[in-house]
């Protein structure tokens, strides 16, 4: 069992994020340290565990302190060791066949938006990383939601609160043309486009331009502008956060105070390796 008192939080010198060290994570964490690491999460959005050892086993066990672990719609073709829980992000391919999904999340979103109860969070633990050179390759972009809405006027502030954006998930361009029960279990959904985080109330701006194909209550060409507008708001430099990729390290992310974006400035021979969990949320409100 971990010990809550050796654990550290560090916020990044950065628009979002934390570094927690003394944890190891390969260990169940007690309660208490669960309890500090899941609040730790809502306050910071990222949180970044350098040097750590895990099986697929043990991350998908430490995914569960943040609530249950979906099965996402490319772990049936890119899941690992059988598991449906954990699936693998790559350019790396074996036999000529990819063992993990080469291109997700190329533009900037958060993820499972177009689900009724989108992902709360999301887990990458990196297991190649591109160097070319001695330059490392393949970073993830975050974009602080929260930061966002707070710099917002007022007058958008009030204008936006209670509204609502449709998801679509046939709406985002996808490298691989997803599988018809996908397409199916997830119609287009509303959520509110002004989100109170679950745990710490605080709220932020859920939208982007590519899963986002309207808005409730409003003609098609007002709602493709306001889409377009908040989108690029969310996304500008000061809210940005760019991370770096170590081997061994462990990041998890908070879907409802981060969007994100994979850079994917990398090819073979350079390979980018990492297994991803995601955690089911609560339904947006
Ligand atoms: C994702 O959006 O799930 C992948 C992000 C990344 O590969 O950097």
């Amino acid at each position: 069992m971990l010990d809550h008192a050796q654990l550290s939080v560090q916020p990044l010198d950065a628009a979002v994020g934390a570094q927690v060290t003394g944890v190891d994570l390969s260990e169940p964490p007690d309660a208490e340290t669960a309890a500090a690491i899941t609040e730790a999460l809502g306050v910071h959005g990222i949180l970044v565990f350098p040097d750590q050892h895990l099986t697929p086993e043990q991350q998908v066990t430490f995914s569960r302190i943040f609530g249950p672990v979906e099965i996402n719609h490319n772990a049936a073709r890119y899941g690992l060791g059988g598991s449906p829980e954990l699936y693998v992000i790559s350019n790396v391919t074996v036999d000529g066949k990819p063992v993990g999904s080469a291109r997700a999340g190329e533009e900037w979103h958060s993820d499972m938006c177009y689900a009724r109860n989108p992902a709360l969070a999301t887990m990458l633990y990196a297991r190649e990383v591109p160097v070319l050179h001695g330059l490392t390759l393949g970073d993830t972009g975050f974009a602080n939601t929260a930061a966002a809405f707070d710099a917002l006027p007022e007058e958008m502030k009030t204008f936006l609160r209670g509204k609502r954006a449709v998801f679509d998930f046939q709406g985002r361009k996808r490298p691989v043309k997803p599988s018809a029960e996908a397409i199916a279990q997830y119609p287009p959904v509303d959520h509110p486009i002004v989100r109170r985080h679950p745990r710490t109330g605080r709220e932020s701006l859920y939208v982007n331009h590519d899963d986002c194909t309207g808005i409730v209550g409003m003609d098609d060409h007002a709602a493709r502008n306001l889409i377009n507008a908040l989108s690029e708001h969310v996304v500008r430099p000061e809210f940005v956060y760019r991370h770096q990729w170590r081997v061994d390290q462990l990041v998890v992310w908070d879907n409802c105070t981060v969007q994100h974006k994979a850079i994917l400035d990398y090819d073979q021979p350079q390979r980018r390796l990492l297994w991803r969990t995601t955690i089911r949320g609560p339904v947006p409100v």
